[in-house]
């Protein structure tokens, strides 16, 4: 069994050739805290692909679509490639970049071949980094940019309703702006599961630094508890960099050392600030509790905004009404002064 895994990890099935098709190498420990996430994207991810039978035998439909969405640098992109692994499928990632072509039709053909690829592959995920650019929200401006964007998210539409049919596919997303994200993929079948990816909390930021220290020679004096406690609001992606930069001030200090000092992490903690601010993790969390509103009261939240717009159109008219009532009594007064003034010019021009 262990010569069928291996050649199993060696021979991929060859339709999957050409298209950027790999496992990734990030596991699960590579992550730093966010256990409650890690444990809904396992069961989002992996059940349907390891337990499929007990899918088919209980006749319940598994996820069709993730999207990931959360400030940058919170491991977002991290976690799908982690999911992947640990479903051992075949990761299919496209990147708006990717998928833009400047040729009609060329990138929605691209991503219609992906995932005839994908369905042929399964089990595979589909990764859509980026997603905010393949799936924008359709009837902005007019530029082309946005045509193509229109384009790619009808096809993406249709492909993904024709997922129906096809099992082990999984769509991941990850976004850091699910606002500009079509409403039409968060209908159920397309995108069901909406996970937000916050900032690492206390717990999480020291299991961060944990990880990234993890094949770093640190001295005995390091406090990593004490590092988690002074960076509120750091991002995964910071608190990384955050190590980085104390092995090499390390090495800037001494090229001979052995180990990185608590003192070397002091320097450079004092010299980061984080980029995220308290409103703008707030906005973006926000996003999640906006949505359930709106899903839940559709009809109530309509019913608000026909009468707020009711509300606003009967308040206009009042304003609207002496607003015209102004320019027109103060155009009544500038002619008049006008005619007086041309009518004096003329007087005077006359006596003389
Ligand atoms: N929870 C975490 N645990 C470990 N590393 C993390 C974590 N969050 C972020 N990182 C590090 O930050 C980097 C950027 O993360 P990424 O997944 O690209 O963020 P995002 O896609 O949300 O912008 C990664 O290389 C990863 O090593
Ligand atoms: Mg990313």
């Amino acid at each position: 069994m262990e010569d069928w895994k291996h050649a199993r990890s060696v021979v991929g099935p060859s339709i999957t050739r050409g298209v950027t098709v790999e496992i990734p190498k990030v596991s699960w420990e590579d992550i730093g805290g966010l256990r409650d996430l890690n444990k809904k994207l396992q069961q989002a991810v992996e059940w349907p692909i390891k337990h499929s039978d007990a899918f088919s035998r209980l006749s319940v439909s598994p996820v069709r679509g993730v999207l990931l969405h959360g400030p940058p640098g919170c491991s977002k992109t991290t976690l799908a490639k982690a999911a992947a692994h640990a479903a051992q499928a075949s990761f299919f990632s496209l990147s708006g970049a990717e998928l833009y072509s400047m040729y009609v039709g060329e990138s929605e053909a691209l991503l219609r071949d992906t995932l005839r690829r994908a369905r042929l592959a399964a089990p595979s995920i589909i990764f859509f980094d980026e997603a905010d650019v393949v799936a924008a929200k359709r009837g902005g401006s007019s530029s082309s940019n946005i045509a193509v964007g229109e384009r790619l998210l009808s096809t993406l539409l249709t492909e993904m309703d024709g997922l129906e049919q096809a099992k082990g596919i999984l769509v991941l997303a990850a976004t850091n702006r699910p606002h500009a994200i079509d409403a039409a993929l968060m209908s159920p079948g397309r995108f069901d599961l909406v996970l937000y990816v916050p900032p690492p909390d206390l717990e999480s930021r020291y299991e961060i630094l944990r990880v990234h220290t993890r094949n770093m020679k640190v001295g005995d004096d390091v406090d990593l508890r004490g590092i988690a406690e002074d960076t509120e609001l750091f991002t995964g992606a910071e608190l990384e960099g955050l190590c980085r930069e104390a092995g090499i001030v390390a090495l800037r200090e001494n090229i001979t050392t052995t180990v990185v000092c608590n003192r070397h992490f002091q320097t450079v903690k004092d010299a980061l600030k984080p980029a995220l601010t308290k409103e703008e993790v707030d906005s973006y969390s926000s996003y999640m509790k906006t949505r359930s509103l709106t899903s839940s009261g559709q009809s109530e939240s309509n019913a608000i905004a026909n009468r707020d717009t009711k509300c606003k159109k009967n308040s206009l008219v009042p304003v609207l009404s002496l607003a015209t009532c102004v320019v027109s009594v103060s155009f009544l007064a500038a002619a008049k002064y006008f005619s007086m003034h041309t009518n004096q010019t003329r007087h005077e021009l006359a006596t003389t």
